[in-house]
This record gives C-alpha cells, sequence and structure tokens, in this order.
C-alpha cells in the first residue's frame, strides 16, 4: 500500500491539466478542457478534462478516471506503476516499504534489481572463457553478431546449472520470495530452489525507462521450447513491452520497424535499422498499438513469411489502424525472416525491400488477387467484388480514387463500372452502420453489453437506483457520512450488481477507516474502465439541479424495496420454479440409472 499523503501530495502537486496537457492538445471549453481522445480515434472532441473534480472523462469511449487512471492508460502501466511514474515526475520520495500486487515482500523496485543483478551474472558467465564458450561460439559463429551488438543488446548466458543464479541472488541478499516473483527460481518439490533459465542465451527485456524487466532466453540446438519467457511478474506484462523499443524509441520518431523476434530485432540494429522492434512472443495487443502510436509516425510491419507471420501481420494492420498509425507491409521473399534476408541478400537488399514496402492496401489486394484465377470473367467478378467492398471501406475520398486507378489496371476492369459498385457498397456500409448505431443505442439504453457493469441490464431500475446512490457518495462527503452512519440505512447488500455492491463497499470501508475516503485510493482496486464509469456517475449526478439529502433517501429506499422484491420473488415464484426444477433433474436422473 503506497500512504494515502503520498497519492495526495501526487494529486497536489501533478496538476491533471498539466499531465493530460502533456499528451493531448487541450482546448478551454468553459469551466472544463476538451481535446482529441488519445484512447479511441474521433475527429471531433468528445475527451473532456474537468479540473474542479481533478477528472477526465470521455463521452466517445468511455474513458476516465482521476490523474492516476490517467497515466495508467496512457503508459500502460499498473496504478502502483502509475504511482511511482507520477512521483518520479514532481520529485516525491515513495516510502520504501511498498508492496505490490498482493505479494506481501515483492516490489516492483526490487524486481528491476534483481534483474539488473541476473543481467550482469549472464553477461560474465557469456564473457566467461570456459563457462560460455558454447553460448558465444553460437552467437558470434552460428549467429554472426558482433562483439559490440552483443555488448550493446545486454546478452548473457545461462550456465548449464541448476543453482548458480539462485545462489549469487541470494548472496546478492534477494530473498526467495522475490526471486520466485521474478521468474528466476522456482521451487522444487523438495522445497529447494532452482535456476529457471540453464543452458541458454539470455535477452535482457528492457523497457523505455531503461528498466529490465524481463529476459527471454533460447537454447542453442533445436530442443523445445526455443525460447524461454520471464511470465507477467510484478513491473511486467508482456503485452505492454516491445523489444528494442529502448533503443529504437530515439530513432523511430518518423518510422518505426514491428518484427516478431529478438534476433530480428537485433540483426536488424547490427544492420543499421535502429528503428526496429519486436513483440514477445504474443501477438500484438491494442496495448502495444497504443504504446507504438506514442513513439511513431509509421509503421512497417515485417513479420515472417509463414501463413502465421502473415495472419499476424492482418491482425497488427486492423489494430494499428484502430489508433491511427499508419502501416506498410514488407514481403519477405528466399527467407523466412528478415535476421534470415539480411544474412542471404545483405544490408542493401534489405534496404530496397524496405523502400519498396507495399501499402495495407496493396498488401491486401495483393491476397485477393492470390485468391482468384482473374483470368476467367468468373474469377474476375469474385475479385472485383471484394476488392470494391475493401476500397469502399477507405475513409478518404483522394484515397478511394487512386485505389480505383490502381485497381482498375490490376483487374483489367474500367475505373467507371468499378466506381459505381464502389458507390453502391458505400451506400450499403452507411446503411449498416446506422443499423448497428441504432441498434447499439437501443441495447445500450437498456444496459446490454455494458462490459464494466453487466448486471445492470437484468434490472434496469434498480442499476439506475444505485447509479444515484453511488455518484452522489462520491461527489459529496455528507452523503457518505449518511450512509456510513447508518442514518441512510443502506448495506452492500441491497445492492443489485456486483459492480455496485464493490463500489459501495470499498466507499463504505474507506469512509470509516483512519484516513478516510479519498477518490484515487479506488483506482488500487478497480480497473481502469471501471474507474472512467465512476467519473460518469459523477458527471452525471453534477450536471443536476437537485442532489439533496431526500434524493439519496429515495434512490437507498427504491435499492431496498427492490431487494425485498427479489427476495420475495425468489421464496415465491422463483422459489417454485427453482424447486420444480430440481425435482424435474432429480427424476431424469433416477430414469437415466434405471436404464443402465
Ligand atoms: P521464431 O520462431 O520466429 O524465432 O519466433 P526467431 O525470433 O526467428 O528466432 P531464431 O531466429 O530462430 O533464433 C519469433 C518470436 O516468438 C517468440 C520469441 O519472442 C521469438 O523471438 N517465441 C518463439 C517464444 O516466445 N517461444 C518460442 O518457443 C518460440
Ligand atoms: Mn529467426
Amino acid at each position: 500500500m503506497i500512504p494515502k499523503e503520498v497519492i495526495e501530495e501526487i494529486r497536489y502537486r501533478c496538476d491533471i491539466e498539466d499531465v493530460i496537457g502533456t499528451y493531448v492538445s487541450l482546448k478551454r471549453a468553459g469551466s472544463n478542457r476538451h481535446g482529441l481522445c488519445p484512447f479511441h480515434s474521433e475527429k471531433s472532441p468528445s475527451f473532456t478534462v474537468f479540473p474542479a473534480t481533478k477528472s477526465f472523462y470521455c463521452f466517445g469511449c468511455g474513458a476516465g478516471g482521476d490523474v492516476i487512471t490517467f497515466v495508467q492508460k496512457i503508459e500502460n502501466l499498473d496504478y502502483v506503476g502509475a504511482v511511482e511514474s507520477l512521483a518520479t515526475r514532481a520529485g516525491i520520495a515513495i516510502p520504501n516499504n511498498d508492496t505490490l500486487g498482493g505479494t506481501p515482500t515483492v516490489s516492483r523496485k526490487r524486481i528491476y534489481e534483481m534483474n539488473l543483478e541476473a543481467a550482469k551474472f549472464f553477461r560474465s558467465a557469456l564473457f566467461d572463457p570456459v563457462l560460455g564458450a558454447e553460448g558465444m561460439k553460437y552467437l558470434v559463429e552460428n549467429r554472426r553478431l558482433s562483439g559490440a551488438t552483443i555488448k550493446r543488446f545486454g546478452l548473457g548466458f545461462a550456465p548449464n546449472d541448476f543453482g548458480m543464479l539462485t545462489m549469487h541472488l541470494k548472496k546478492c541478499g534477494f530473498s526467495e520470495s522475490e526471486l520466485i516473483a521474478g521468474f528466476l527460481s522456482k521451487k522444487s518439490q523438495r522445497g529447494t530452489l532452482f535456476d529457471l533459465f540453464r543452458n541458454r542465451i539470455m535477452f535482457p527485456v528492457i523497457d523505455t525507462s531503461g528498466n529490465i524487466v524481463a529476459f527471454g532466453g533460447r537454447v542453442m540446438d533445436d530442443s523445445k521450447p526455443k525460447y524461454l519467457n520471464s511470465s507477467d511478474t510484478p513491473g511486467f506484462k508482456k503485452s505492454r513491452v516491445l523489444f528494442g523499443l529502448n533503443y529504437a524509441k530515439e530513432h523511430c520518431a518518423e518510422e518505426l520497424i514491428l518484427c516478431e523476434g529478438y534476433m530480428d530485432t537485433i540483426a536488424m540494429h547490427a544492420a543499421g535499422f535502429g528503428n526496429a522492434v519486436a513483440t514477445l512472443g504474443t501477438a500484438i495487443t491494442s496495448d502495444h498499438a497504443r504504446l507504438i502510436a506514442r513513439y511513431t509516425k509509421r509503421v512497417i510491419i515485417n513479420y515472417d513469411s509463414d501463413d502465421a507471420g502473415q495472419r499476424a501481420a492482418d491482425k497488427a494492420m486492423q489494430l494499428l489502424d484502430e489508433v491511427g498509425v499508419p502501416v506498410r507491409v514488407l514481403k519477405l521473399e528466399g527467407a523466412k525472416d528478415a535476421d534470415e534476408f539480411i544474412k542471404k541478400f545483405g544490408v542493401d537488399a534489405f534496404r530496397n525491400l524496405l523502400k519498396g514496402s507495399s501499402t495495407a492496401f496493396d498488401f491486401k489486394m495483393d491476397k485477393i488477387l492470390a485468391k482468384y484465377n482473374v483470368a476467367t470473367a468468373e474469377g474476375k467478378i469474385r475479385a472485383a467484388r471484394e476488392v470494391t467492398t475493401l476500397i469502399a471501406s477507405t475513409y478518404s475520398g483522394v484515397e478511394r480514387e487512386l485505389y480505383l486507378a490502381a485497381a482498375s489496371e490490376r483487374l483489367g476492369i474500367s475505373a467507371e463500372g468499378l466506381a459505381n459498385d464502389v458507390k453502391r457498397a458505400r451506400a450499403k456500409q452507411a446503411r449498416e452502420a446506422r443499423q448497428k448505431e441504432s441498434r447499439e443505442l437501443q441495447l445500450s439504453a437498456r444496459n446490454f453489453g455494458d462490459r464494466v457493469n453487466p448486471d445492470a441490464a437484468k434490472d434496469p431500475a434498480a442499476a439506475a437506483a444505485e447509479e444515484v446512490v453511488l455518484g452522489l457518495c462520491l461527489l459529496y462527503p455528507e452523503h457518505r457520512r449518511l450512509c456510513a452512519g447508518g442514518q441512510v440505512a443502506l448495506n452492500a447488500e441491497d445492492f443489485f450488481t456486483d459492480f455496485g455492491r464493490r463500489v459501495f463497499s470499498a466507499m463504505m470501508k474507506a469512509e470509516k477507516s483512519e484516513n478516510g475516503f479519498y477518490f484515487s485510493a479506488l483506482g488500487e482496486e478497480f480497473s481502469p474502465d471501471e474507474m472512467g464509469r465512476l467519473v460518469r456517475l459523477q458527471q452525471d449526478r453534477q450536471a443536476l439541479q437537485n442532489n439533496g439529502k431526500e434524493v439519496l433517501i429515495d434512490a437507498a429506499r427504491a435499492l431496498r424495496d427492490r431487494r425485498r422484491a427479489r427476495e420475495a420473488g425468489a421464496g415465491g415464484l422463483e422459489g417454485a420454479l427453482a424447486a420444480r426444477r430440481a425435482m424435474m433433474n432429480k427424476k431424469n436422473d433416477e430414469t437415466e440409472k434405471g436404464r443402465t
């Protein structure tokens, strides 16, 4: 737990407008500030900062929270990480006894210190003429890496031994629980610790702040698994880190090369392409896409030439499109990946390949054309149908025009003919989008598909009353006191939705605690999406004139009434039905048994 004073100090010193202003260009709108939402792509601003309540909310995508939630989302950090980052920014020291993620003895800082120590150990092992002989031979001869590259990436070697690292780290003062939480050691059945990485080439994974957050370890032969990676540990989530970005961030402002592997990244840097990064053995996530969008203007996707790589490229295109980053796609021919290509054909060939990378449109077009035999009328018609759908979904008119010309040439169909079909396809897509929107609107009016509070749809009236209570209690200390003191009779059990129950309990617990309630503390227990909802509930209430005690009392009464009705229902009709169902099941069971 980070002490309340520290969090309050952070909230006081890190002005929400200043912090958000470094990521989003904000304009004054009355007492609030407006801007384009950094969490979804939009053309008119629905992202709002409320200096009065020190919170933000996007009316477009529902993202919201306080300054800590904002940093969590935009920097892809967890709650503690965001607090630490803001503390650094404001020059506030966090007392050292902080603990993380339910593991009471392990702090993120300690894990980073331990990883650094481990990386030094692996490096010494690699450069040791005896211990590291095989590893060094592999890197230099098989992978043809220079000493400079090996050093730059901090590569190392995990000796073929069950206890060397564990022993070393223990000697450095790291505890067993730290070793286990950091994914460097594991407990055997006999209860002793042993090294997890053995006889492997070690690749440290370094985040953009320079912390070693994880390791990947590669075997030197064909055994499996080829790579062993740290699991998610305190301070490390695979979906939020890109290998090589710590180096690439200085070289990728214009363009970034996204590839699949550790070795591809290293080979590219060694060949002079310092703007290459890789995901860590996982598919690209929307977190990755957001991270990428913060560092670069364009991406060249450089995935393996196999089917899996090409499918992954589709996914990457879609996610990067969602964050508004234009992509080009590299087509590797004659090699399975970039590392192999550069070795086989050289740096200049690779540079030419980069220059000739195709746009996402050409990439998709190639795929369509490869699917059909366009020498036949039938094939041509089918291909044209897919191409028109593809062009129709392009937002910019200029781009559509260009694509039409290209498609017309490649298919041998007149641009006018294609243009007519595109027009029809666009009308159809617009119609479908409108239908979808109105369907979603209807559903959301009934709370269907609400991911933050899925229970709300089952009893919209109860859910609405809950929102009133929560909004009021979040906004006004006097309302919280009335609930906590029992003047307004309300228990967590009176809440219908799980979300409502959790929020109310957390709020009451904090209110009755020594520190009292403060909004930021909820961020520790509730996800950024949930925090967003809580801000919306406050904003909804604040927009209304009448937020007095009577409103709270009425809503509380409604909640108690709904609960009573539910419970009576469970004893009455619901209860009778349940009993009947139980009886039927028993009968069925018996007939089943009778048969066998
Ligand atoms: P590849 O199998 O393409 O390996 O996996 P690579 O990077 O080309 O490695 P080399 O050239 O054979 O040494 C691509 C990435 O997928 C992850 C790793 O991050 C790897 O770099 N991966 C692969 C794993 O995490 N585990 C595995 O067992 C295999
Ligand atoms: Mn490879």
